[in-house]
């Protein structure tokens, strides 16, 4: 709320007070997400609307009735839920005293989940406990292109904020699977955005290191730690250490684990996960940070950063099956945007999906990937941080000049519901005739 309403943060000066209004919109959402056939719907809890103090002195009864409601009226729409606690929404006094970089934030984020097991876990059987916490600490206290918009260089603002996020979670963790697993049954784990690394010359060693150092700083920054030996890689731990002391520091701006943290990070997942959207190609620099370049030859979206890579979901779907022992993947995040005059045949979104969900059929079925679910991002024209309306993800159009806001079908919206009602791909003239059917309608 404070960030949005900060002049120059958001395009347009767009602010996510209304938005989609879902807040009074339950029974539309749910009937959207029943014509598309899906069988589970992932969103998240404002912190904020529970606890707008950050603490437990005060519980908001409206905010929670409001979750309470929408989970209720997806279970009777046999609808799983998978609820994201923290997707960047974090009550203002918090922020406050420091946010993400004063380490108390880890117990009252572990107060704030208990709330929640407590009020929400006989019903909620699948929680993530972070949304892309790489985002969180980057571009929040890094670049400062989200909130809470800080950046100061040299940077060790995100490495803090990074290391508390970690710590947080695996206290979370720790807190359902000792007190609620037992008697509520669920899944709890963490969602972690990465790009993938592509060599530029797949024959060339330092493109390769490249890449992989590049993959390391991403993807490895949250996933090693939890699900690998519960602390940083090594290529991050070297290289970052390196630049601390070229910048004249007298340590790394990587803070360390200690022993004990280490035994409570390490493991503390359900299964891994995954927010993917694109691929990079990497160019070795001489030991120095790789350079980072995109290919010409690939298809554009409506978002700068985001390129048609289908081949790139494969290849991140394997590398996280080798590198952290195989273990069960949720894709939590996958879609493609748009941006300008508003086109209903959204051919290209078709295209996307159709693309990419083959090239996880063939991570499951070719590379033995353990890929248990597969969540698209996203139901209908959102609020996009920083870009505001401006990038378009719906399968559902948002007429947000219209005061009450409807809902209106891409042809994707079809063609996904398709692929959900075959449980794969239809023949392709079933596929034609059924967006001809839906326009003729
Ligand atoms: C960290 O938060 C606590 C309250 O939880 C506050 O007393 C303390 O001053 C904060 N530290 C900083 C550096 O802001
Ligand atoms: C999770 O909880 C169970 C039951 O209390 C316990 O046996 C197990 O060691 C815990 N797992 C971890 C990694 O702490
Ligand atoms: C590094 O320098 C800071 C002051 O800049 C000091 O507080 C800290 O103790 C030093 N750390 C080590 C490991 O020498
Ligand atoms: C949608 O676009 C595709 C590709 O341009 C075209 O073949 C198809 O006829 C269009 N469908 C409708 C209903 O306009
Ligand atoms: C959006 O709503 C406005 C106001 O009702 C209407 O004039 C406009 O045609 C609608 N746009 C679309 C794309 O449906």
């Amino acid at each position: 709320d404070q960030f949005s309403h900060t002049p120059l943060k958001i395009s347009n000066d767009d602010t996510g007070d209304v938005a989609c209004d879902s807040y009074h919109k339950i029974e539309e959402d749910v009937e959207m997400l029943k014509s598309l056939k899906v069988s589970h719907y992932r969103f998240s809890i404002s912190w904020s609307r529970i606890l707008p103090d950050g603490t437990t002195s005060y519980i908001n009864e409206m905010g929670l009735n409001y979750y309470e409601r929408l989970i209720d009226a997806l279970l009777a729409a046999n609808i799983m839920p998978q609820v994201t606690l923290y997707h960047w929404d974090l009550p203002q006094a918090l922020q406050n005293v420091g946010g993400w970089e004063n380490d108390t934030i880890i117990q009252r984020f572990k107060e704030y989940a208990e709330v929640l097991f407590q009020r929400l876990g006989d019903k909620v059987k699948f929680w993530i406990t972070l949304n892309e916490p790489y985002n969180t600490a980057y571009c929040g206290y890094g670049v400062g292109t989200a909130a809470p918009g800080i950046s100061v260089r040299p940077g060790r603002a995100p490495y803090v904020v990074g290391h508390n996020l970690i710590r947080a979670h695996a206290e979370v963790w720790h807190l359902y699977n000792e007190t609620y697993r037992a008697k509520q049954g669920g899944l709890i784990s963490i969602t972690i955005n990465s790009d993938w690394a592509e060599p530029r010359n797949p024959h060339n060693q330092e493109d390769i290191d490249a890449a992989r150092q590049y993959l390391q700083f991403f993807l490895g920054w949250f996933a090693h730690p939890i699900f690998k030996n519960g602390d940083y890689n090594e290529v991050m731990k070297t290289r970052i250490r390196e630049r601390s002391l070229a910048q004249g520091l007298n340590q790394s701006r990587l803070p360390e684990f200690t022993e004990s943290e280490k035994q409570r990070i390490k493991g503390t997942y359900d299964y891994f996960g995954l927010n993917h959207y694109t691929t990079c190609k990497l160019i070795g620099n001489k030991g120095k940070t790789g350079i980072l370049i995109t290919d010409r030859s690939w298809l554009n979206s409506g978002s700068f950063w985001l390129k048609v890579t289908p081949f790139g979901f494969r290849k991140i779907l394997r590398w996280i099956k080798e590198e952290y022992n195989n273990p069960p993947i949720y894709v939590t995040e996958n879609g493609i945007s748009e941006r300008g005059a508003l086109d209903l045949n959204d051919t290209w979104r078709m295209h996307y999906y159709r693309s990419y969900v083959n090239e996880a059929l063939k991570a499951v079925v070719l590379d033995g990937v353990d890929l248990r679910g597969y969540t698209a991002w996203t139901l209908m024209d959102n609020f996009e941080w920083a870009v505001g309306f401006d990038e378009r993800f719906g399968f559902y159009h948002v007429n947000l000049t219209d005061p009450n806001l409807p809902r209106c079908p891409k042809a994707s919206a079809r063609y996904y519901s398709q692929i959900i009602n075959c449980n794969g791909f239809p023949d392709p003239p079933l596929e034609m005739l059924f967006c001809h059917l839906h326009f003729l309608n």
